[in-house]
């Protein structure tokens, strides 16, 4: 029986390789993949890699390679259309019994994607003619070059009502192919079907492998009933399983490790122009669990962009909720807030690419902004408040499905509440309550100064430069490298207690592992390697590991293996330590610069004294190592 790739597709899209394989070996995420012992020979290492993103598992030890259903057949001896059926079973996808009726439907699709290209064709033709140079010169107006328009196959629906429609006649399309393709608007009470879409500008959607199945068009006219009009359901498209620009995005995704979510289609083309080509955008409507599921496979922590109004916090809210129940480790979503008004199109045209960059390196996590949403939401002047509060959390965190996740979320709301409640206490006591007018004052000490809300980005011409990623790299770098050697000299941890802790750590990942190597330090006495990995392994510390792993290795860096001696691991972590922080303080003193600049105040000047005072104080430290 031969199966159509499409229905194979379906079922590799739900069922990821690494929740098929894992259920015969054991597997750790590690950055993008996932390792394991190798099923097919007896190993003491793992050389048994798994990756999601490209759907395959590959074992490095004996090079077998393959997809979820190869591995049934490999390790439980199913023939291929019996690991299609079991697999087909699992993930919920009906086996195609294979009718004529079915071998009809298959060659219909056939002929609507066949109908679609044309289509497109026909709507890029239009807009390079001359009935498209209005269409030609709005596109200009909004800075789309032809570079872009080729890239994104762009198009013009012609006003003409028959335009679309006399044309798919011409090549020899079925008028009734062409309405199941919503291309046309017909059907029994319309007497003579006509071109669904007129004097727009066409945006095609399209599938996973590129084809196009849907269309977006934006009317030019600025009275049309509605600005944007998609393609309705049809056979090829389901708009709740598809974003746009997903094909398109997948493979900036891949190399990024990073998938941006806008609303729309002007705003998916604007992060491309803004060099951020790895963005998507759902078709008109809220993002569905389905689009979620799709997102997780292309980057583990996909970053939500909203308006940073009121509508734009609600959207964020809800994809919040949508999220929750998904959740598995290490996959998450991030929220990153424009500033309000504004979408990633005007951001770009007011205040140029690095605006837009900045606003999503200052993305939150979805754990923070669900926090923000319920503590905003009220004054918990009360104990009866302050428990409503902690129940409305504690219902968000139950909507959670998996158990690990979920157990993290409530300490993170413990520790939350706790902070909050402590801040709380030792502030001056709330006068009382006048009137019965409810509290005055408003929840002040929501203003922790490492989490500022929704604050408009900076927009600095530093941010700009290439300087900030390649600067932001090396940081990193360095969180690892000292980190990693924490990790094989514990001793340092004990005489450096404070300087960690007050580490500047940009990466998340490596910020929960600093932490948990304090928490070690602080429930054991005397620590050793093997403990504190044992610590790190229980506290879920394995993406921070990874991080490392990637990041270390260095010849120059060999103060932080195990062979170093403790002197020599002293003196490299010290050395790196200064450099660390005073890069860490050039970047400040930039920054102060250009407040200055900004504000001309004595508190800004003051400001950029003490950076530089900061700075030179490191200097000399680094220096005096250096020789
Ligand atoms: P917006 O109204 O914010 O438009 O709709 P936009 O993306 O900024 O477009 P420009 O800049 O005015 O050209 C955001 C998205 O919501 C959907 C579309 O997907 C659009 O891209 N939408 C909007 C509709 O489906 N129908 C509408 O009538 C309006
Ligand atoms: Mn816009």
């Amino acid at each position: 029986m031969r199966f159509d790739n499409a229905f194979l597709d379906e079922i590799r899209a739900r069922l990821p390789v690494s929740q098929v394989v894992s259920r015969r070996v054991p597997l750790k995420r590690q950055g993008r993949e996932y390792k394991g012992l190798s099923p097919f020979k007896t190993e003491k290492t793992p050389s048994f890699t798994v990756n999601d993103q490209k759907a395959f598992y590959h074992c490095f030890a004996t090079g077998e390679h393959g997809d979820i259903f190869k591995f049934l057949m490999q390790t439980e001896g199913l023939s291929f259309p019996e690991a299609v059926e079991q697999l087909a079973g699992e993930a919920g996808v009906p086996m195609p019994v294979v009718t004529p009726e079915q071998r009809q439907q298959q060659d219909d699709r056939g002929r609507l994607y066949e109908l679609m290209a044309a289509s497109q064709e026909f709507f890029r033709n239009q807009l390079a003619g001359t009935a498209g140079r209005d269409a030609a010169r709005y596109l200009d107006g909004r800075e789309l070059d032809s570079e872009i328009q080729t890239h994104f196959g762009l198009g013009y629906a012609p006003r003409d009502r028959n335009a679309l429609k006399s044309h798919l006649n011409k090549l020899g399309f079925r008028e009734r192919d062409a309405i199941s393709a919503g291309m046309l608007i017909g059907g029994e009470d319309i007497a003579v079907s006509y071109d669904r879409f007129r004097h727009r500008i066409m945006f095609p959607i399209t599938d996973m492998k590129g084809r196009v199945i849907a269309f977006g068009g934006r009317a030019l006219d600025p009275d049309a009933p509605a600005k944007y009009l998609n393609s309705p359901e049809t056979p090829l498209f389901h708009k709740g399983h598809i974003l746009y620009n997903a094909a398109g995005a997948r493979q900036a995704a891949y190399e990024s490790e990073q998938i941006v979510v806008v609303e729309g289609y002007m705003d998916v083309i604007a992060m491309a122009r803004a060099g951020v080509p790895q963005a998507v955008a759902p078709l008109g409507t809220a993002l569905t669990e389905a689009q979620i599921a799709i997102l997780w496979r292309m980057a583990p922590e996909p970053i939500l962009c909203f308006d940073g109004d009121a509508a734009g916090q609600k959207a964020a809210h809800r994809g919040v909720e949508t999220a929750l129940p998904g959740l598995k480790p290490g996959l998450s979503l991030r929220f990153a807030f424009m500033p309000s008004g504004q979408d990633p199109d005007d951001l770009l045209k007011l205040e140029g690419p690095a605006a837009v960059k900045s606003v999503l390196a200052q993305s939150k996590p979805l754990a923070e902004v669900l926090w923000d949403k319920e503590w905003t939401a009220g004054e918990w002047t009360t104990p009866e408040r302050r428990a409503s509060l902690e129940a409305t959390l504690r219902k968000h965190v139950a909507t959670i499905q998996d158990e690990g996740v979920r157990n993290h979320y409530n300490r993170d709301i413990s520790d939350r509440l706790f902070h909050a409640w402590r801040t709380m206490r030792t502030q001056k006591a709330p006068r009382p309550e006048r009137g019965g007018g409810g509290g005055t004052r408003r929840n002040t000490f929501n203003r922790d100064p490492s989490a500022p809300p929704f604050r408009t980005p900076p927009t600095s011409s530093l941010l700009q430069s290439t300087l900030v990623r390649g600067a932001a790299d090396q940081a990193i770098g360095r969180e690892a490298l000292l980190l990693h050697a924490l990790i094989n000299h514990p001793d340092l941890v004990d005489d450096y207690t404070d300087e960690i802790a007050e580490l500047a750590v940009h990466n998340t990942a490596l910020r929960d592992l600093r932490d948990g190597i304090l928490q070690a330090h602080a429930a054991n006495k005397a620590l050793d390697t093997a403990m504190l990995r044992g610590h790190l392994t229980r506290l879920g510390c394995d993406q921070g590991c990874a991080v490392i792993a990637r990041m270390t290795g260095h010849k120059s860096d060999r103060f932080a293996e195990p062979e170093a001696s403790l002197d020599e691991a002293r003196e490299g972590w010290l050395h790196t330590l200064a450099l660390h922080t005073g890069k860490h303080l050039e970047f400040d003193v930039h920054r102060a610069g250009e407040d200055l600049l900004n504000e001309l105040s004595e508190e800004a000047f003051a400001r950029l004294k003490d950076v530089q005072n900061q700075r030179a104080t490191v200097e000399g430290q680094t220096r005096v190592r250096d020789d």
